[in-house]
């Protein structure tokens, strides 16, 4: 059966956990080649050998995404085995829930700085070296995952987090416009209150978690997999006028 992804190649960070492992499998699946992008070899062999146990194939990437050199290696070392790149998909981020972030009189710069370079650098990086071997071959799709906290103020005591996010939106929405005559479609996914290690403080504490899905008109915290789903799809030819759109994947969250 065809994939929706046959003949794509794509660059996937944060591929180690949460929405960019399931981003990449759902990805393998489709039919696309992956470039697996995060700090840890062993972790990504994992996401890897699950890829290819499906009949996919994966290039395993480690890179911090806030160092420059590691991020321009990585890609290039996606272009020299696969002779070009199709599409980005910039999913790795931090969010600093009991490591520091804090509303802003209280929040230390280490914390700020801290959250500014993984999410916010880092996706600048991830979007600097990705839309070269895009425009190099042709054209292709980026797609940045943002936040609900970059829309509006609704992540109390997380003030870094909230302006990495929002400057991701930025960023996006000035690459969409300038790069669509390039035959590169920009576009962002924004996942609501997702069930992955990234929340792990939140799960630890089920009242907690009841008061946010009191919040969420489905009721419950969304699964990778229904992320990835949107990815899937932006990332496809069947997303060929989607430019600059802002994909909400949250249980009607920011409905209400
Ligand atoms: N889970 C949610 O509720 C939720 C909601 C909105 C947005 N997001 C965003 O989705 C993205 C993925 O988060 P997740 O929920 O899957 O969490 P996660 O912790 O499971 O995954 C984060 C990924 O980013 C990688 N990463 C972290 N720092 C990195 C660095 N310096 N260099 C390279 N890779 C690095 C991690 O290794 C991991 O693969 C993040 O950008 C997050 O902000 C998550």
């Amino acid at each position: 059966m065809a994939g929706r992804l046959d003949g794509k190649r794509a660059f996937i960070t944060g591929a180690s956990s949460g929405i960019g492992r399931a981003t990449a499998v759902r990805f393998g699946r489709e039919g696309a080649r992956i470039g697996l992008v995060a700090r840890r070899q062993g972790e990504l062999e994992a996401v890897a050998a699950e890829i290819r146990d499906q009949g996919g194939e994966a290039l395993v990437l480690p890179a911090d995404v806030s160092r420059e050199d590691q991020v321009e290696h990585a890609v290039a070392r996606l272009v020299d085995a696969w002779g070009g790149l199709d599409v980005v998909v910039g999913v790795a981020g931090i969010e600093l829930i009991e490591g520091g972030d804090a509303r802003v009189d209280q929040l230390e710069l280490s914390a700020w700085q801290a959250t500014i370079d993984v999410n916010l650098t880092g996706m600048f990086l991830t979007c600097k070296h990705g839309v070269r071997a895009l425009r190099a071959s042709g054209g292709g799709a980026v797609i940045v995952t943002g936040s609900p906290t970059g829309l509006y103020g609704l992540a109390l005591s997380e003030h870094a987090y909230s302006a990495s996010k929002a400057g991701c939106h930025g960023l996006a929405r000035v690459m969409a416009n300038e790069y669509a005559r390039d035959n590169i479609r920009v576009n962002v996914v924004v996942p609501g209150f997702i069930d992955t290690p990234i929340n792990a403080p939140v799960f630890a504490d089920p009242t907690v978690v009841d008061e946010i899905c009191a919040t969420i008109p489905a009721r419950r915290p969304g699964t990778p997999d229904e992320v990835a789903a949107m990815m899937v799809w932006l990332a496809s030819d069947e997303a060929s006028y989607a430019v600059g759109g802002f994909f909400v994947v949250d249980g009607g969250q920011t409905a209400v």
